[in-house]
């Protein structure tokens, strides 16, 4: 990451040792949330990304954060993928593995209109599990996801691949 504006936000990712398991390094992203020239920096850069999407979806929970300020910037409206059970109308669910059981994410009735062009918005890219489903919800809905944004992107776990034909941005690689 040259860019100065990129190398600030790096230089306030905090490294946890240790968590949530041993041997497993947690990149902490709050700390470039909290810092306003930071957040700022976030919003702009994806908002830039986000060409000419008519909605901004955001992934539960840290992808409500970055992806209310992207929609924002980019002046479009933005809608909630949630873990199961918290929307009281559902338009489509979808379950996908994780590495010890599984998880579900649900996207609300009603709010994304059939042929919409969405930009997909999440914290960190891991495995991609979470985006691949949350991308599977947007095909479900009759969507078109032009996009998926992050901040942060683990590259060794592959999640780049569970995204075939939808342009990744990150801004942060580790
Ligand atoms: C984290 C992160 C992404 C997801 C990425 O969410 O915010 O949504 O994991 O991992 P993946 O690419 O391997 O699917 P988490 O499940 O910790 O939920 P939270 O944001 O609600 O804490």
């Amino acid at each position: 990451n040259v860019d100065p504006s990129l190398a600030r936000l790096a230089g306030l990712v905090r490294d946890v040792p240790d968590y949530p398991e041993p041997g497993v390094l947690f990149r902490d992203i709050t700390p470039v949330l909290a810092d306003g020239e930071a957040f700022t920096v976030v919003s702009t850069e994806l908002a830039a990304l986000a060409g000419e999407a008519d909605l901004v979806v955001g992934v539960e929970a840290r992808g409500f954060l970055i992806g209310a300020a992207v929609a924002l910037v980019a002046g479009t409206g933005i809608v909630p993928v949630r873990k199961a059970g918290k929307l009281p109308r559902v338009a489509a669910s979808r379950t996908y593995d994780l590495e010890y059981g599984s998880a579900t994410l649900e996207i609300p009735a009603d709010t994304v209109p059939a042929g919409a062009r969405v930009f997909l918005i999440d914290d960190v890219l891991a495995t991609g599990g979470t985006a691949a489903a949350a991308a599977a919800l947007l095909g479900d809905v009759g969507a078109q996801v032009t996009g998926f944004g992050t901040l942060v992107e683990l590259t060794a776990l592959g999640g780049r691949a569970r995204l075939a034909g939808i342009p990744v941005h990150t801004l942060l690689r580790y």
